[in-house]
């Protein structure tokens, strides 16, 4: 699948981020691990030199294992050395780039098991990736409702304590007219519901796109489900499981969301909406279960600039064609969730674990 990456490579990619940005240009006298690596293992900084092309990393049975371990060790080694003699002039930007290579290895721990998870999927066999893995259970049984969010100017955006990425700002403030949003996510038994109701069945629930995206794929149900004798079954990394009635519903697109959504006769949250009312502690399960997707083009915030040279290529180039997601998922690593956090895919994407919290805008 063009999205997804192979484990190997993940471990090869999030190594070479620090050798390119950090040591080379950071540590005097380093020496590169393997010239041929950056060609491999560069995933889109087109001012750091040419790559091999995304579609085909799942071709590169070489290097084996062990030589892209031998390549961690090295790095490791040499970051190790810079941050132990790095003098106080340079420490203030090697600290810098460090952190922004480690939350971007933090964004690749979660690639790393949802592109297992999607190979996996391929496999006849429906292996386990981990037997005791089990569905993150949401606060609630039953849809809880909806909770008010009263019209008024609000800020949003990072506003300084701690780490963000550079697409989370400028903080600036949104006029938000009052809304209701759901306090839980959409669960399976919601999703039985809309099949049901002849959900995929319908074009006029969808976007054209969606609904050519529906013709296309073949969508009748969120990604992973398969039916077996009448029952749903959901491919997860503990393998093959039926589908949990209370769970949210997980891998489903954009699409699938924004027709979900105006089913029910509800819209999606925008972005704005969803960051002011999860500050307010308003929403259950905004974090650690599903990303949650919203009716916001992924665009830059009002007086964003991305920084110069080849890191500046990071999100601000991506700005275009994306929906943004809120909140985290249960295979986000620890630390870093927050609520000015704006992930991004592409409309069709489903192999995340993207699911859906409604809005209703109705008086
Ligand atoms: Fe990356």
């Amino acid at each position: 699948m063009p999205d997804a990456s192979p484990t190997k490579w993940h471990r090869a990619h999030t190594t070479w981020f620090f050798e390119q940005f950090l040591l080379t240009p950071h540590l005097p006298g380093y020496r590169v691990f393997d010239e041929d690596f950056a060609y491999l293992f560069n995933s889109y900084y087109v001012a750091a030199g040419p790559r091999h092309a995304r579609p085909r990393r799942g071709m590169l049975t070489r290097p084996e294992l062990p030589r892209v371990a031998a390549y961690r060790a090295h790095v490791d080694e040499a970051v190790e050395r810079l941050i132990a003699y790095a003098d106080a002039a340079a420490l203030s930007e090697v600290l810098r780039i460090l952190e922004i290579g480690l939350h971007h290895e933090q964004q690749h721990q979660e690639l790393l098991l949802t592109d297992i998870l999607h190979a996996f999927a391929q496999n006849p066999l429906a292996p386990a990736y981990d037997a005791s893995w089990r569905p993150p259970q949401a606060q609630h049984k039953a849809a809880p409702g909806f909770v008010e969010l009263p019209a008024g100017l609000n800020t949003i955006g990072h506003d300084g304590e701690g780490y963000s990425f550079d697409n989370e700002g400028p903080a600036h403030q949104v006029y938000l007219r009052p809304v209701r949003i759901g306090r839980g996510l959409v669960t399976n038994a919601q999703w039985f519901d809309f099949i049901a109701d002849g959900g995929y069945a319908t074009p006029s629930l969808w976007l054209s796109d969606g609904w050519a995206a529906v013709e296309a794929e073949g969508w009748d149900a969120p990604g992973y489900w398969r039916k077996a004798d009448s029952v749903w079954l959901q491919f997860t990394l503990a393998g093959l499981k039926p589908v949990e009635p209370e769970a949210p519903v997980s891998h489903v697109s954009y699409y699938e969301a924004d027709a979900f959504a105006r089913w029910a006769g509800k819209d999606l949250p925008s972005e704005a909406e969803w960051e002011v009312a999860a500050r307010a502690g308003l929403l259950d399960d905004a974090f650690g279960i599903v990303w949650q997707w919203t009716r916001s083009a992924y665009s830059p915030y009002p007086g964003y600039r991305a920084a110069a040279g080849a890191l500046g290529e990071y999100n601000g180039k991506f700005m275009i064609n994306q929906m943004v997601l809120r909140g985290s998922s249960h295979a986000t690593p620890a630390g870093h969730a927050r609520a000015s956090y704006r992930n991004f895919f592409y409309p069709p994407a489903r192999w995340q674990f993207s699911g859906v919290r409604l809005a209703d805008y109705a008086t």
